[in-house]
């Protein structure tokens, strides 16, 4: 009951952008949205709650979209978590970036078993047909295939390349579109932060895409990234790079991990690195806009992924803004 109550409470926080929010600056800036991953499990505690209401204009599903929450057996859909997170976002004035119909991990063993083309094309057009109706007219970004590539720049191994080829990718598209017409479809991948084989395959399998007609319209570079790569001030060129193939492209799930315990040269080096990434949405002229992989240090990925490293979003564990979150407004101003 009592997270239940902490949502209800939380839901009853204000719902209008302060003026001087992450959301507001960016929009002066001339973008869409600076969003935010998020889910009931975070929504659930009222400080992410009203961070999140204030701060923010797009939330992006962190996992109540995938496909291990949506339908973990077959023509068995479960939207409970994902319609909070809608709702949410209805009653607080938020855009959705949906987030992710195909992708290879977080999918149940049902459809990683199947060995049959003709039955994994049903699969997946009843999988996106059915979330892509439910959510029609209130998600504005979906993001159709995510990490499809290997780091050399060739498609990664998957139940869908093994069996489908290729062709899985302009299939999911053309569904999703019939679904519906007015979302804007992206391709989703990490790693596109600096130049090579990656990005070139990105690059190319769009080319193609848009040369066959398939309705792709956005690409997601997520930009999980480290305190002070060397990789941080050629952003701007990876964005261009992206943007010459004639799509729009988004910062999809910005955070910047530093080694743990955080120092205060560390947490520096941060906001600069913060600054420079969404200064260069901002001079991208088709960056439409940032999401950041969460709001506070406490619920990141990334502790548990890359054990010995942290610290990586705006906010600290104990919901303070850190020097991050200054690199961002900086950027903006
Ligand atoms: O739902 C179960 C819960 O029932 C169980 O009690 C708990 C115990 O560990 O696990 C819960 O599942 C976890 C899930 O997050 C929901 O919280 C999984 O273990 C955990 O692996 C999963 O991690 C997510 C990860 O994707 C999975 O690959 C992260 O929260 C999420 O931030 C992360 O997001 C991905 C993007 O979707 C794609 N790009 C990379 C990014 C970071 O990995």
């Amino acid at each position: 009951m009592a997270p239940l109550l902490n949502f209800l409470l939380a839901s009853l926080l204000g719902s209008t952008i302060a003026a001087c929010s992450l959301d507001a600056h960016i929009k002066k800036a001339g973008k869409e949205y600076f969003g935010v991953a998020t889910d009931p499990n975070t929504l659930n505690i009222p400080e992410i709650a009203s961070i999140v209401d204030q701060e923010f204009g797009s939330v992006t599903p962190e996992n109540s979209m995938k496909w291990d929450s949506t339908e973990p057996s077959q023509n068995n859909f479960n939207f409970a978590k994902s319609d909070i997170l809608v709702s949410f976002a209805q009653s607080h004035n938020k855009t959705i970036r949906g987030h992710t119909l195909i992708w290879h991990s977080q999918l149940p063993n049902w459809v990683t078993t199947i060995t049959s083309p003709t039955v994994l094309r049903a699969v997946l057009t009843t999988h996106i047909t059915t979330l892509v109706t439910r959510y029609k007219g209130l998600i504005h970004h979906w993001d159709v295939v995510n990490e499809v590539f290997n780091e050399d720049g060739s498609l990664r191994d998957s139940v869908f390349l093994r069996v489908l080829g290729e062709e899985y990718i302009p299939l999911s598209f053309r569904i999703a579109h019939a679904a519906d017409p007015d979302a804007r479809l992206y391709i989703n991948d990490y790693n596109l932060d600096f130049s090579g084989p990656k990005l070139e395959g990105m690059v190319a399998l769009v080319n193609r895409l848009v040369q066959q007609g398939v309705p792709v319209h956005g690409i997601g570079t997520q930009a999980h990234l480290v305190v002070g790569n060397g990789a941080i001030p050629y952003f701007r060129g990876t964005l261009e790079r992206l943007v010459s193939t004639g799509l729009e492209v988004a910062v999809t799930e910005l955070d910047v991990r530093m080694a743990v315990p955080v120092t205060e040269e560390r947490l520096r080096r941060q906001r600069e690195d913060y600054a420079l990434v969404v200064k260069a949405c901002r001079e991208v002229q088709r960056c439409v806009g940032v999401t950041v992989w969460g709001v506070s240090d406490k619920h990141s990925w990334v502790p548990n992924t890359f054990p010995g490293q942290g610290a990586a979003l705006l906010w600290d564990e104990e919901y303070k803004k850190k020097l991050a979150y200054e690199g961002v407004e900086s950027a903006l101003a």
